[in-house]
Formats: structure tokens, sequence, C-alpha cells
């Protein structure tokens, strides 16, 4: 009696409550840290854009993509920039979101001094020290992980060669965590690569970095899983959780660090749902993970993604689509994060994926998520049954 009462009243409230959840709600309702966005400066003038990267229920933390990269950062050797970094870090403070912090020793965007500079080893050893002491204490208390090495790894597992292996030898990834440590107690300190999720000769490598570096009594505290992928490939969810599984179980934390889910172009209802499939499997074996503490993606809208610029032919790779609408990978995250996701979105996204290419129709109105106002919007002004075209701000009305 009693418990079908109950079971009776969660199946009624149940889809209400869960329909209004955000993506960094629903992961700290499953037991993660934060959900998140990587975001670029450039971007931030985009003001529909900049209201949603603040929305907190859906983004609870952000990474800034290029403006703490070395070249960024010391442009010179012994001169410092902070300035476009501050910007993202100042955004995520006021909007009350955590920052992650990216990235401290990575092969790609160093300054021409570091790649053609002659070092010795002692030399290279003390203008890594430099760059790492000052970044850090710049921005110490303020992220809450640092990627203090990115990428040192091929994909058979041996060592990438970048100036500071060929120069310095392996050690220079546990002299870079060290000063990391020395500069920021407090901070946590990641290893952060790619394809590490397939648990291959990468992910072997990638616990032996960890293991290096413990062993040399210096704090590693988590490693990054950045979650490139092309449609389809992401492995099942048992398996991503089996390889999570492999490196917490060193006494590290994991994380998704830059997920994105690749599509060739043009997209179909078939590779649309096939990403949201893979992004369901992604997020999911993070909370099937104890020590998974959250998932970011790299950048929310495909607007501003880095991969039809890389990879020619592909693109689409992210939950939100160029005009913002949200697309099937945002039901698929929210229900990788356990949120039972109501039949209607399903339907009305998959009509959205359709229908957006033609903006300018306006015979059945815009579909729900979809935009439907704002100051210089061209396209449809009233939303398909049974949405309503609600104000969000002077740029940007949706059908919700
Ligand atoms: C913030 O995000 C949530 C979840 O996507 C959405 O329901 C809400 O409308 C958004 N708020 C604004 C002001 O856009």
């Amino acid at each position: 009696m009693f418990h079908s009462l109950t079971g009776a009243l969660a199946a009624c409230l149940l889809p209400n409550i869960v329909s209004a959840i955000g993506l960094h709600e629903a992961a700290v309702a499953a037991g993660l840290e934060f959900f998140g966005s990587a975001t670029d400066n450039g971007e931030l003038t985009d003001l529909p854009y900049l209201a949603q990267l603040s929305n907190t229920s859906d983004f609870g933390q952000i990474t800034p993509g290029n403006s703490q990269k070395w070249d960024s950062t010391e442009p010179s050797q012994g001169t410092f920039s902070f300035t476009r970094g501050d910007v993202i870090a100042d955004l995520a403070e006021d909007n009350g979101q955590l920052l992650r912090c990216h990235t401290l020793v990575w092969h790609q965007q160093l300054p021409s001094w570091v790649t053609s500079g002659s070092w010795t080893s002692a030399t290279l050893t003390a203008a890594l020290q430099n760059h790492i002491t000052n970044v850090v204490t710049h921005y110490k208390g303020r992220c809450i992980h640092w990627d203090v090495v990115n990428e040192a790894l091929n994909e058979d597992g041996t060592y990438r060669t970048n100036i500071f292996y060929t120069t310095i030898g392996e050690s220079y990834i546990p002299i870079a965590f060290a000063a990391a440590a020395a500069a920021d107690p407090d901070v946590k300190l990641y290893y952060n690569d790619y394809n590490l999720e397939y648990g291959g000769a990468k992910a072997a490598a990638a616990r032996a970095i960890v293991q290096l570096i413990q062993n040399a009594g210096v704090k590693v505290d988590g490693v990054g899983f950045q979650a490139h992928f092309g449609v389809g490939t992401v492995p099942s969810r048992s398996s991503l959780t089996s390889v999570l599984k492999s490196f917490t179980a060193l006494g590290v934390e994991v994380a998704y660090t830059e997920a994105d889910v690749r599509i060739q172009l043009p997209t179909s209802a078939t590779t649309l749902a096939q990403q949201a499939t893979d992004f369901r499997n992604l997020v999911g074996s993070c909370v099937d993970t104890d020590g998974c503490v959250g998932f970011t993606i790299w950048d929310w809208t495909d607007k501003y993604s880095w991969v039809p610029s890389t990879f020619p032919g592909y693109g689409a790779p992210l939950p939100w689509d160029e005009n913002f609408v949200k697309k099937p990978a945002y039901d698929g995250l929210l229900a990788g994060l356990g949120v039972t996701v109501p039949s209607p979105t399903t339907t009305t996204t998959a009509t959205v994926t359709s229908t957006t290419s033609t903006t300018t129709s306006t015979s059945t109105g815009a579909p729900r998520w979809g935009q439907c106002g704002g100051n210089g919007w061209t396209g449809p002004t009233v939303c398909s049954s049974p949405w309503t075209c609600t104000y969000v701000n002077d740029w940007y009305s949706q059908c919700l």
C-alpha cells in the first residue's frame, strides 16, 4: 500500500522534476563534482554564447582552451602575460564556476624561444621550472586542477620526442609536477592525454607516468582523459569504466577533460543518435567510477569547435548545434547522468536536426530548445506545439 503510493507519486512527479535539470546539476546529483565546458577569449563577444556558457545549470566549471598555454603566458623568455587567461578566470569567478587550468607543459603552442633555443638539460630545466612557478603562482588559489603535462606519449606508449624529452629525458615530467606542487600545494595536478580510453599501450604508459611521478616522491592527483572521438568509436560504458578504474587503482582521480564526438558531414539522424549514445557511455562510465570527478566538453556549441579546421569534412561534435539548439547528444548526456529524459524531447530534437539548416521556414514553428527571437534573428518567431517562445535575453528567445 505505502510502496505503491510512493511509486505512483514518483512516477507522477519525476518527469517534471528531471526535465528542468541541466548537465551540471545532473552531474552533481550523480555524485560528480562538475560538468564543464572549455571556452576561448574570442568567443566571449558573442553574447548569446556567453549567456549559455555562464548558465550554471549546465556548466559548473570552465576551462580556458588556449589562453593559459605557454605561447600565451610566456611569449618571450621571462616576460609573462596573463591578460587573456585572467579574462577566463575572472568570468568563472563572476559566474560562480570552477576553473580547470590548462596547460603548463605541451609540445604544441610553444614560443620559438623554447623550441629553437640551444638548451642544455640544466638550462631547459631552469626555464621549465621558471615557467611553471610563475604561471601557477599567478593563478594560485583560483584553479581546481592544473593539467601539468599534456600529451607526453605516442600511440604505441613510447615517449613523444618533444624538446623537453630530448633535452632532459623522462624526468622532465616529475620535475614539472614538483615545480607546480611547490607553487600551489592545494591545486590538483593532472597528467592529460587522448586515446587513453581504449586501454591499450598508451593507457599502460600513462599509468607508468603516474608511477614515475609517485616513485619520484612527487605529488600527482589525477589523470585527464581528453575523450576526442569520432562518432561510433567510443568504447562501451563498461569497457570505459574498467580503464578509468585501472587508473584510480593507482590512487589518483580521473576526469574527462576535452570531450567531443566528431561526425562526418553532413550529419544524419543516425549519426546524431549514435553521437548521443557515445556521449551517454562516456559520461556514464564516469558516474560508474568512484574517483571520476567531472566531465568537460571541448566547448559546448558546434559553432566554436576546433574540429572542422583540424579534421576536414568532419564537425558537429558537441551537444549544441551552431545555432545553440540542443542536439540528441544533450539528452544522451543527461541519460548517462541518470536523468530520465521525457519522450517528447527525443522526438522533437530529432525533428530539430533536420529542419535547422532551413532556418527561414516559419511554417511549422521552431522546435523545442530552438531559437525563436532576439536582435538580428531572421528565423522563425513562433514555436511548434506545445512549446512557448520565451525571452531569455535581448539576443535570444528560445522555445521552452
Ligand atoms: C540554463 O540551462 C538550463 C538547462 O539547459 C535551461 O533549462 C535554462 O533555461 C537555462 N537558463 C537560461 C537563462 O538560459
